[in-house]
Parts: C-alpha cells; structure tokens; sequence
C-alpha cells in the first residue's frame, strides 16, 4: 500500500555508524514496511574525500524527505572540522533533541521502572561554536547564548509531548541561581509556557541536584527539559541508568524535518569488528516509526527487543556483565535475534 512506503535519508557515519545503521534498517525491513534508503555520506571518512564532513548533497536529501536514520559520526576535538551534528541540526532548526530512557527489564546494572524523557535544546546553549582565547595559552571565553525563542519552542515541545503522551510532568532542569540571566531567562519562559498546560505539573530542578536525584531516585521524574549542555550530560546520564548508550536512542524534531539518531558515537575503539550493540540504533529506527505514524510498527520493534533481553539468552559484549548465562553475540547476529524474534510473535 502507497502508505507503507517510505523514502528515508540514511546517514551511515563513521566507526560503528555503518554497522549499527545496517542491523537497524534490517529490523525496520522485517516489520514489513518498506523503505527506499537514500544513502548519503558525512563525517570524517567523507571530509578527506571532499574537503568537507557535510556536503550540501546531505542536507538536500533530508530536506526532500523529511526525514532521516543518521549513525555517529567522528568530531575530531581541539582542532579540524566543526561537528556534523551541530551543522546539521542548525542548517535543519532541528530544535528539540529527544532521548528516551526506559528500563528493559532482564538488563543487569539497570535501575527497574525507568521511564524518562530528556528534551535538550537543540540549537543554541554554549554549541554556538563562538569562542576565542582572550590571550593566548592564558584564558579561554566561549559564548553562552539563550534565547526566548529557542527556549519557548523547546520547552513548549516538551509540554505538548508530555500531553500527547499521557504524561504526568515535566521538570526543568537549570542552573538559574548562577547564570542568573541566561537560565534565568529559561526558567522565566518555561514558567510562563507551563500556564498554558494546567493538565500538566511544572517541577524546577537545578542540574546538580538534578543528577543526583536521577542516580537516587530515576522513577519519579517524567520528561525533563533543559538547555543544550545540561541536556547532553544528563542524557548520558539517564542512558547509564538504563543500561548504557548500547540502548539509548535520540531524535532530532524541527518544524517540518526529524534526524533520528542513537545517543552514542562512532566508538573507534569497537569499529569494523562487528561486536557494537545494534540495540540503540534500532531503537532509534522504532522512534522514527513512530514519527511517521506507524505505531504498531514501532510497538513490534521494541516488543522484539524488549523479549531478547528478557529471554536473557544472548547479549552483545557491552552489557556480557551481570548476565553470565547469556551467549556473547555480534551486532548482526543480535540484529538476527531480534528479526526472528518480530517474525515469530
Ligand atoms: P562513544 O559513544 O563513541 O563511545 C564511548 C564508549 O561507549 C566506548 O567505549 C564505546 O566502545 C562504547 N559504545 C558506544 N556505543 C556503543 C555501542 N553501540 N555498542 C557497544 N559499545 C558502545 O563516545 P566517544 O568515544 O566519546 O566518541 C567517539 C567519537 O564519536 C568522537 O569523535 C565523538 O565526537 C563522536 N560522537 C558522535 C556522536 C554523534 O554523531 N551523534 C555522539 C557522540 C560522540
């Protein structure tokens, strides 16, 4: 049917990216629903080959089909080319970067009833790139930009999640009491956007105490929204208390436009060995299911997953502790798993 067919910019990236996004677009392929993958290349590999990590090419096709299954991509730190992924999301205004956590039960060094939403501003924060040093080898300045805009639509992302989700709250996680007018300003508008949504509780939460509340208690907080920085650090945080980045998903939503992509980086110390956990990156692609409107998809994708786990018979090396029963398998051995395991329930 017309309907079930997609057109998807695939980014494979570099280090584990290629393998991870493979495993994944054959796990959406078993669901049914077929896809035509419009193959484009950025990152590091790229940037040798073209002079430039991001093509114009990239952007191009996410922008024709909206939508886009994206594996990490190598930032070289101190010097070289600027992220890819801040390239992207600013040329895209993907503004709100979303990163579920929840709890797969049967997963050992996880914290049970895990359930949280991180919404990350996406676009501004301290990744404006504005820095230089006011003397050399001496001091270093970078430029913290907030704006009302960018805070109001993440925030009210966020809000408007929470409702369609049948959430209970949403916290906004700040650092108001030091950067009194930056995250003042935040706080300020979250305040303000929280009185259009009375069906959903406003809680404020400063990072630090955030953090340790997350490690203590993780099950009674719902969606958090915050801005960029904080956000990429409790998000890797909230992947800890789930099992690790091997099982954290994220998603990039502007406007008209959505990146889908796992929390983790191309992890060069694993590449080309095929021993990655697929288990994030999948995950994403059931996220990008959902986006396109194919919940039961999605549902079968994560059931699939969800039932590996709990089977406990076999698990990818990063997660081999605390599970001694289970059989150490490879990324597209664990991708098979999870295939037979969708076809045959
Ligand atoms: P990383 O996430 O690549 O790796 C951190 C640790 O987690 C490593 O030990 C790695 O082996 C492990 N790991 C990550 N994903 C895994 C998976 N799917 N299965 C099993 N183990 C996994 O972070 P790192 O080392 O800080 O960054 C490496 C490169 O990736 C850098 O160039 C960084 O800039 C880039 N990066 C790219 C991202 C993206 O494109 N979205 C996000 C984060 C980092």
């Amino acid at each position: 049917m017309a309907h079930n067919a997609y057109t998807v910019t695939l980014i494979p990236g570099d280090g584990i990216g290629p393998e991870v996004t493979e495993a994944a677009c054959r796990v959406l392929e078993a669901t049914g629903l077929s896809f035509t993958w419009d193959v484009q290349n950025a990152g590091a590999a790229v940037a040798e080959r073209e002079g430039t990590p991001l093509p114009d090419a990239v952007l191009d096709s996410i922008r024709a089909h909206g939508v886009a299954l994206k594996g990490p991509v190598t930032t070289p730190i101190g010097s070289g080319f600027r992220s890819v992924n801040v390239g992207i999301r600013k040329a895209l205004d993907l503004y709100a970067n979303v990163r579920p956590a929840l709890t797969l039960p049967g997963l050992p060094r996880s914290h049970p009833n895990v359930d949280l939403i991180v919404v990350r501003e996406n676009t501004e924060g301290l990744y404006t790139g504005i820095e230089h040093e006011v003397i050399p080898d001496v001091a270093a300045e970078a430029t913290r930009i907030i704006t009302r805009r960018a805070s109001e639509r993440v925030v009210r992302y966020a809000f408007e999640y929470a409702r369609r989700n049948g959430r209970r709250g949403v916290t906004v996680v700040h650092k108001a009491n030091i950067l009194k007018i930056t995250d003042g300003l935040f706080l300020k508008v979250a305040r303000e956007v929280a009185q259009d949504y009375p069906d959903i509780a406003l809680r404020e939460m400063i990072v630090d105490a955030m953090c340790m509340q997350l490690v203590v208690q993780p099950e009674a907080y719902d969606v958090l929204v915050t801005t960029n920085l904080f956000g990429d650090i409790v998000s890797d945080l909230c992947a800890g208390l789930v099992g690790g980045l091997g099982v954290a998903p994220g998603a990039n939503i502007g406007e008209h436009i959505a990146v889908f992509e796992p929390v983790h980086g191309s992890a060069p110390d694993i590449a080309g060995k095929d021993i990655a956990n697929p288990i994030a990156a999948t995950l994403t692609g059931a996220l990008m299911l959902r986006h396109l409107g194919e919940r039961e998809a999605a549902a079968q994708v994560e059931s699939a997953i969800a039932s590996v786990i709990a089977a406990g018979r076999v698990i990818t090396a990063d997660l081999k502790s605390g599970l001694p029963g289970a059989r150490v398998v490879g990324t597209r051995a664990m991708a098979d798993e999870i295939i037979h395991n969708l076809l045959t329930n």
